[in-house]
């Protein structure tokens, strides 16, 4: 690449992560182009809209549409002319064996491949497994025509993995613990240390305290082993979580223990009804498959995931071991996304509780903040179900109340009003939200995780 040429930036796939990246790489000061395969979603942004829930994302796409720093195309061609650093962002599903499809990948690949003429540094940002950089590279390389000289020379690639939290995702753009950049060609550091300039000093931090710049197969199996290890920290608080519970004691009081262990963290070790959501179970599950393909022995992240698993059937059984038979019994649900702070349902355990229970034939009046439409879709008709206007209006005449997802706001609810409410005054917080004591003393049954 001219190392005089001014930077500009496309980003490929505007879901959460892309458009996360494209905005902030936009607000950051430079040139960037996103590129949006589906039309409809395409013409949504290119209008200001932004197809999913993403606090503050909005306004900054308002911002920079107005600046002229930030466009949208569903032109591939256009956006490999126009740029120098081509960015990655497409979905990377769960293949029926948890491996992870990096079709989409490779078809994108093959798209940019095809229209490259002069060099390009492609950075893959999808989490992918160790490995998935040297095979795109190759694509790249193949598919690029007309061409004068080696083509070995027009492609870089470089694996920047991301670490965003949905509902989070701005403010991890914009205030990383890290930035890992994978690369084997080291001459690219200036110029990749250079996009993230403006950056660094927003942040008032310098280059070593952030960039870490390693090998691409170690930053392709960074991202792996920091969802691993995450979902590895809740599924032992879950674990313990099942010790407590056996012989009474509180397992908030045990994570606070250790916890307050800096070589531990306090972080990550929430009990409850398990993680969910589009990354970690499927990051755990992929990362398995590359334990398996090289002959690794991870059946330490397999218990994880039994673990992780068992959170289900357990808190039913704590349910039925209270209420007996749910046939019939009227449940009032707080809670359908799979984390709060976002209408995301994707592996919900909220979710997977709500089916088991329909299939056990209990009447739901559920309540979530922001998740009903996206609940509405997924589950279809259902005369089980009514869609309650409020926490306090899923609570009339329930036999109990479940707490799924640990909302904020169901915490300002007023107990005395909701006893009033209820037909049997139980509550089963899958999320150890309350304090029991406050529940007890406004005459409820109370039963958390662990406690
Ligand atoms: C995660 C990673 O945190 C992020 O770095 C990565 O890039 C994408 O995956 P996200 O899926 O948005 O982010 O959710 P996160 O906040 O990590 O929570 C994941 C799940 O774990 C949720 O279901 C949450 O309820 C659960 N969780 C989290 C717990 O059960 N206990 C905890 O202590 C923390």
């Amino acid at each position: 690449m001219d190392n005089d040429a001014p930077i500009s930036i496309a980003v490929f796939g505007l879901g959460h992560v892309g458009l996360t990246t494209a905005l902030g790489f936009s607000d950051l000061g430079w040139n960037v182009i996103g590129v949006e395969s589906d039309l409809a979603k395409m013409k949504l942004i290119q209008d200001g809209q932004v197809p999913f829930n993403e606090y503050g994302i909005s306004d900054l796409l308002a911002k920079n549409l107005h600046s002229g720093r930030f466009s949208v195309t569903a032109d591939i061609k256009e956006a490999v002319c126009n740029a120098n650093i081509l960015i990655m962002c497409v979905g990377t599903p769960q293949d029926t064996d948890g491996t992870a499809d990096i079709s989409q990948l490779q078809n994108l690949a093959r798209k940019i491949g095809q229209n490259i003429t002069s060099h390009k540094i492609v950075v893959q940002k999808s989490t992918a497994p160790v490995n998935t950089a040297a095979k795109l590279k190759e694509i790249l390389l193949s598919n690029i025509q007309n061409s004068k000289g080696s083509n070995d020379e027009l492609v870089d690639i470089v694996v920047i993995p991301e670490f965003l939290r949905e509902g989070n995702a701005l403010h991890d753009f914009f205030n990383p613990h890290r930035i890992v950049i994978g690369l084997d060609n080291f001459d690219l550091k200036d110029m990749l240390g250079c996009i993230y300039k403006p950056l660094l000093v927003k942040m008032g931090k310098n280059e070593s305290e952030i960039l870490i710049y390693t090998d691409i197969s170690s930053a392709e199996i960074s991202k792996h082993t920091a969802n691993a290890f995450l979902a590895t920290k809740i599924s032992f608080v879950n674990m313990i979580a099942d010790l407590c519970t056996k012989v009474g004691a509180d397992v908030e009081d045990v994570a606070r223990s250790i916890g307050m262990d800096p070589r531990i963290g306090s972080d990550f070790l929430k009990p409850g009804i398990g993680f969910g959501g589009s990354c970690l179970p499927k990051d755990l599950a992929a990362f398995i498959q590359v334990g398996k393909i090289n002959s690794i022995d991870f059946s330490f992240l397999e218990e994880v995931n039994k673990i992780n698993e068992l959170r289900i059937s357990n808190y039913i059984n704590q349910v039925i071991n209270v209420l007996g038979d749910l046939k019939e019994k009227t449940l009032g649900v707080w809670g359908l996304s799979f984390k709060p702070g976002t209408d995301d349902i994707r592996d919900s355990p909220a979710i997977r509780i709500v089916s088991e229970l329909i299939k056990l034939k209990a009447n739901l009046r559920v309540h979530d903040p922001y998740a009903i439409t996206a609940f509405k879709e997924f589950i279809g008709v259902s005369d089980r179900i009514y869609y309650a206007e409020s926490p306090s209006d899923a609570t009339v005449g329930v036999n109990a109340i479940l707490v799924l997802t640990d909302w904020v706001q169901y915490k300002e609810e007023d107990f005395k009003v909701i006893r009033n409410y209820v037909n049997d005054p139980l509550i089963f917080d899958g999320r150890n939200l309350f304090d029991p004591d406050l529940l007890t003393n406004e005459g409820f049954q109370y039963y958390g995780i662990g406690r």
